[in-house]
């Protein structure tokens, strides 16, 4: 059975007391779950993981310490591993802190600081080296979808920026397909469009490794994904979870996003 993964990603917001009483919160409403004999480690909730900035990283995950089922992470690292790079953050620095996971390729990286696909195999790569999971993020933007471009373009970002590694290396990583038109403009894509879009890539895993691995890998949607229409999306079937921004900043509507399946 693969994972079921609720992620937020608070992308460059809230201010430290802000975050602390957004985890805080968290944890309490992560706590009361009902039905749960042991809250901590089976509660029947999927796993979370939450992307703060990266300064916040280590008081957030003093919030979630030995907490199963939570798992912080952090929106980028650089591709070198050290050195004379003013103002970036390695992996090793996240995994020494205790951190898990990093977001990488999301469109904002790619739009903002340029990122391509070679860049970001190179990040996917280090970040596994030093033993963070990559939710490696690809979509596509209005007019590819527009002329019919998106599956090719989807299948471009994922070639050249995972389907270089083995076997052994994939199935550890997570996909996020975030279609850049739906990314904080409330306008979701229907779970229909999430779920051909899903299929296909798993389609596109099948073929280059196995079934065995594409039934393995966890393959999250993001995009405008919200309280109101999270539990339609997480019914399709190749929808594992979501990758929240704006919705995953306020406690209440985050844990009802994470108890949508
Ligand atoms: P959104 O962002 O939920 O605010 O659309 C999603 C994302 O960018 O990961």
């Amino acid at each position: 059975m693969r994972k079921k993964i609720v992620a937020g990603n608070w992308k460059m917001n809230l201010s430290a007391k802000e975050a602390l009483a957004l985890v805080n919160e968290l944890k309490v409403k992560i706590d009361h779950q009902p039905d749960t004999k042991n809250p901590k480690n089976s509660n029947g909730l999927p796993e979370v993981l939450l992307f703060p900035p990266y300064v916040y990283l280590s008081r957030v995950l003093e919030v979630f310490k030995n907490y199963e089922g939570v798992s912080v992470g952090v929106q980028n690292i650089h591709q070198e591993g050290k050195g004379a790079f003013t103002g970036e953050i390695s992996p090793l620095m996240v995994r020494s802190l205790g951190g898990t996971h990093t977001l990488i390729g999301h469109s904002e990286r790619r739009i903002h600081f340029n990122e391509d696909d070679e860049l970001l195999a190179k990040k996917v790569a280090l970040a596994m080296k030093n033993g963070l999971i990559p939710v490696y993020c690809c979509g596509e933007m209005l007019p590819d979808r527009e002329a019919g471009k998106h599956f090719q373009l989807v299948a471009e970002q994922l070639k050249k920026g995972v389907f270089w590694m083995n076997e052994d290396e994939v199935k550890n990583i997570i996909i996020a397909y975030e279609p850049v038109w739906a990314i904080g403009t409330g306008q979701t894509a229907s779970p229909e469009q999430a779920q051909e879009m899903h299929a296909y890539i798993r389609q596109l895993i099948s073929d280059h490794y196995s079934n065995k691995i594409a039934d393995e890998m966890t393959i999250l949607y993001g995009g405008s994904c919200n309280a109101k229409n999270a539990a339609e999306l997480f019914a399709k079937e190749d929808v594992d979870g979501g990758l929240i921004g704006g919705a995953s900043l306020k406690a209440d509507d985050f844990f009802r996003i994470i108890q949508s399946f």
